[in-house]
């Protein structure tokens, strides 16, 4: 990245180059975003403009945001912004970059219909461990017909998720809460409770790719030691706060689902099943409160 560039196609050739001597996944990827942000185009539209001559200001930014990555920053947190169920989320280190397997867990909750039905009065509807507020604030985007309540551990992970209520219209649609599932949710009053809890186990956690062992939050990743301490709780927590007949999906990992479907049934859950996300690996646990 020192030699005196100008040309749009020699920026992104360049720092394409930068990035893969650095091992970073996707460099060319990562330039274009880089780039499309700067020049507040969309990716596709770099393609006309390669000619185009960048300003030293740009090619300062540009520069600025390649060492980033190049560093191992993911480009969400450097763009302060990724695309969640079609809508764009704020994201910073603040909470978990929202993955593509949990737009299948929304999905699959969207597609209850027994949830949505206003017939029997207007369904709760809790996200725990809301990061972003990704899936709480698709839901109520998606459905609006519903009271939400939205919680997590991290003071810091609400408040993002606040912002990202704001920036989409939202605040007065969903309720956003600082702590645990049973300080703000009544006994078997929620119909549906959803969940993306850590559940990586610790010593995993070690070896996790760079660009998520240093930047994400841990707190958004550990799940204690064999990586289901957090849903042991919450399955405890989700069969209090249920109505008769309420559903639990939770998001896990492509191997706990004999252990998972095993902690569901011993806190009474019925109609436990695991399901899996478009590359076919195990994800989602749904079970019905009896
Ligand atoms: C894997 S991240 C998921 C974030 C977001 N739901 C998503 O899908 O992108 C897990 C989140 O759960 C929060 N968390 C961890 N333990 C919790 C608990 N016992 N109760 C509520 N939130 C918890 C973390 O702070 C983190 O924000």
């Amino acid at each position: 990245m020192n030699a005196p560039i100008k040309k749009l196609a020699d920026v992104l050739k360049a720092g394409t180059e930068y990035l893969a001597e650095r091992n970073i996944e996707h460099p060319r990827l990562i330039c274009e975003l880089l780039a499309a942000r700067l020049l507040n185009c969309k990716r596709l539209d770099l393609y006309l403009q390669f000619e185009a001559v960048i300003s030293a200001k740009q090619l300062d930014a540009m520069r600025r945001g390649v060492v980033r990555a190049g560093k191992g920053e993911p480009i969400q947190y450097i763009l302060k912004q990724t695309e969640f169920y079609g809508r764009s989320f704020k994201t910073d280190s603040r909470a978990l970059i929202p993955r593509p397997e949990t737009e299948t867990l929304v999905e699959k909750v969207l597609a209850e219909k027994k949830i949505w039905s206003i017939e029997t009065g207007r369904p709760l509807v809790v996200d725990v461990g809301t990061g972003t507020g990704c899936i709480v604030l698709t839901l109520a985007s998606e459905c609006p017909n519903a009271d939400y309540v939205a919680i997590d551990t991290s003071a810091d992970a609400i408040e993002l998720a606040r912002e990202n209520a704001v920036a989409l219209g939202l605040q007065d649609s969903v309720t956003l809460r600082h702590g645990e599932l049973p300080e703000y949710v009544e006994a078997e009053s929620a119909r549906a409770i959803v969940a993306n809890l850590p559940y990586i186990p610790t010593d995993i956690c070690e070896q996790l790719p760079m660009n998520v062992r240093n930047y994400e939050p841990r707190q958004a990743l550990d799940g204690g030691p064999d990586g289901l301490s957090v849903i042991n709780v919450i399955a405890q927590d989700a069969a209090c706060a249920l109505q008769s007949g309420g559903m639990l999906f939770l998001e896990i990992g492509e191997d706990q689902g004999a252990a998972v479907t095993e902690i569901l049934a011993a806190n009474g859950f019925s109609d436990v099943t695991v399901e899996q996300d478009l590359n076919k690996r195990d994800r989602i646990a749904k079970a019905t409160m009896s």
